[in-house]
């Protein structure tokens, strides 16, 4: 069976920084208190007019891993995006993906799995891989989430931000890049981390969308302690699924959501945190985009060295979660 290897990687964030200072002049919140519970400094906030989009974000993301793997849009057979904040219902944003760069023998599709939709898009490129159905393919992560923003709620509005991360997969006969991937959901909880509304009831919709937008909400001390426990759990069913142990992972990239549970999750897998890649300092937590503008950094910094074995671990709303362990092939 051929393997899917990782050939390029990029990401794209909009220009504008919004800072904790900035924050706390429109709403009751410190520097010290963002900082300090969640390590996050900055976030980047898409401007109307800046072609900063939802597919624009996953647009310019992707021409960077594919000038980085020397394909072509052409050579694309299939394109899959994870986001929850599209910037239509349909179409997808992957077909939007598709027509700006022209990857027109690409099949096109979105998926939602919350902070997960990363990885829940790159186990879905590795089966179709591993069958056959596909030979090259864009892996991409992006959200806008300051469209949903309630900016009436601390809890939630310090937290969040926008960006993309794409790469770009190959399959190779003699390598194996993608070792495994080891996907979770649990749906009974999707009521820790959801939109508002949304169109069930199709009429109520129709008469309120003006006045009631989709905002997040969230519940988050459950969260942050199911965080630690799925991710830390899931990761040692895929070092097992490998017989890897923790101290055979050169680099961890984790889904940024606060910095806390990052150290808890090191912790439990008894990883020290220089082999912990974060970022979340910079971007705040831009949900299925964490995990690849943070491979996308860590590979132009030079920490992504051939034969290393990195994990990469999420956890989001549905809830899910979950493992992959690459083997760096480039
Ligand atoms: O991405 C996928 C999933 N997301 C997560 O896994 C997120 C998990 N949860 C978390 O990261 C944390 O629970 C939060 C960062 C959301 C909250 O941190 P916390 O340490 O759990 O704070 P808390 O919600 O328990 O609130 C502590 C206090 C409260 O005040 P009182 O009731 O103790 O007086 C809050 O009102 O902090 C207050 N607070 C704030 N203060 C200043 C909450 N938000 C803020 C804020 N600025 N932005």
């Amino acid at each position: 069976m051929p393997g899917a290897n990782i050939i390029g990687t990029g990401s794209s964030v909009p220009k504008r920084i919004l800072s904790n200072k900035d924050l706390e002049t429109i709403m009751n919140t410190s520097d010290e208190w963002i900082t300090r519970r969640t390590g996050i400094k900055e976030r980047r906030i898409s401007t109307k007019g800046r072609n900063e989009n939802t597919a624009d974000l996953a647009t310019g993301a992707s021409l960077k891993a594919l000038e980085m793997a020397g394909l072509s849009p052409e050579s694309l057979d299939m394109v899959v995006v994870g986001t929850v904040t599209p910037d239509r219902q349909f179409p997808s944003t992957a077909c939007m993906v598709q027509a700006a760069l022209g990857a027109d023998n690409a099949t096109a599709f979105d998926v939602s799995a919350g902070c997960s939709g990363f990885l829940y898009a790159l186990s879905t490129v590795d089966n179709a891989i591993q069958c056959g159905n596909c030979k090259t393919a864009l892996v991409i992560g992006v959200e806008r989430l300051s469209s949903i923003i309630n900016w009436h709620d601390r809890g939630t509005a310090v937290l969040l931000g926008d960006g993309a991360g794409a790469v770009v997969v190959a399959a190779n006969k003699k390598k194996k890049g993608v070792l495994s991937t080891h996907l979770r959901s649990d749906g009974k909880l999707w009521d820790l981390l959801y939109s508002s509304d949304g169109n069930t009831y199709l009429p109520t919709a129709l008469k309120t969308i003006r006045l009631k937008p989709y905002l997040l909400k969230m519940k988050g001390n459950p969260l942050f302690k199911r965080a630690i426990e799925c991710m830390a759990t899931i990761t040692k069913e895929a070092l097992e699924h490998n017989s890897l142990k923790s101290e055979d992972i050169r680099l961890v990239v984790p889904h940024q959501a606060n910095i806390r549970i990052i150290w808890g999750l090191a912790k439990s897998l008894g990883i020290p945190m220089e082999r912990v890649y974060t970022n979340i300092h910079k971007y705040g937590n831009t949900s299925s985009a964490t995990i690849p503008i943070a491979l996308d950094e860590a590979n132009r910094e030079g920490l992504l060295v051939k034969g290393d074995h990195v994990l990469l671990v999420s956890f989001g709303a549905g809830l899910t979660w979950g493992a992959s362990i690459l083997k760096w092939t480039t």
